[in-house]
């Protein structure tokens, strides 16, 4: 049984997606379990939309954590780690969290059987990686004046936005648009996006090699 938590840090629509396809069809609960949200932010929307659900909530603020900077990253990791713990979680779904998950933390999900290894962290990035990584994505994209953009759904490793990619999806930019209705094109493909994902990982149709995910039907 697959255990999952999705991390977010903010609206959380995303987050919201997930969840109202796995609530709402119930097509997938023999496989997977949505076990908890969980926010590094007490005030993040997320919390507000997962009031609609039979899910857990947990509020882990990073400032809770106060003693120097890379002392805190830890204490707060493991506070984190220890709810996942707790609750059995053998895979995490970013959301829209902001913040870069440790090598330690990750080493909690690596996943290996000889042919194949990953961490079993999934994160929704919004632009066609490897072009404009990091957290600006529409307005970097847009603001560069790209024709077509998109969205990337890849697992998480070391690096920032680098990770092995399972799906991603493109849009047009529209001669008109603002910035503004380029990112809401944007983001809701990505719902269909992260929530195909969430299907194809439930009925484990993947397999990586390496850079390359393979889909299996
Ligand atoms: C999305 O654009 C996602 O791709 C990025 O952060 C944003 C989160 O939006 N990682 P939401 O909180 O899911 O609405």
């Amino acid at each position: 049984m697959k255990k999952i938590a999705i991390m977010a840090s903010g609206s959380g629509s995303n987050a919201e997606a997930l969840l109202d396809n796995y609530f709402n069809e119930k097509n997938l609960h023999h496989k997977m379990q949505i076990k908890a949200i969980i926010t590094d932010k007490k005030e993040a929307f997320v919390l507000e939309r997962a009031k609609k659900f039979p899910v857990s909530c947990y509020a882990v603020p990073y400032d809770s954590c106060p003693e120097g900077r890379d002392f805190s990253k830890k204490a707060h990791e493991r506070k984190i780690l220890s709810i996942l713990n707790d609750l059995e979680v053998n895979w995490i779904f970013l959301a829209g969290y902001m913040r870069l998950l440790s090598q330690e933390f990750l080493n909690h999900f690596y996943e290996s059987d000889g042919e194949s290894s990953y961490y079993r962290v999934l994160n929704i990035h919004p632009s066609l990686l490897p072009s404009f990584p990091g957290i600006s994505a529409y307005k970097d994209a847009f603001d560069y004046g790209v024709k077509i953009s998109g969205s990337t759904v890849h697992f998480v490793d070391e690096g920032v936005d680098t990770g092995p990619i399972l799906l991603q999806t493109s849009f047009k930019r529209e001669s008109n648009d603002t910035l503004e209705a380029f990112s809401k094109r944007g983001l809701s493909l990505e719902h269909k996006l992260y929530v195909n994902s969430m299907h194809i990982i439930a009925n484990d149709n993947f397999v990586v090699h390496k850079k390359n995910v393979e889909l299996r039907n």
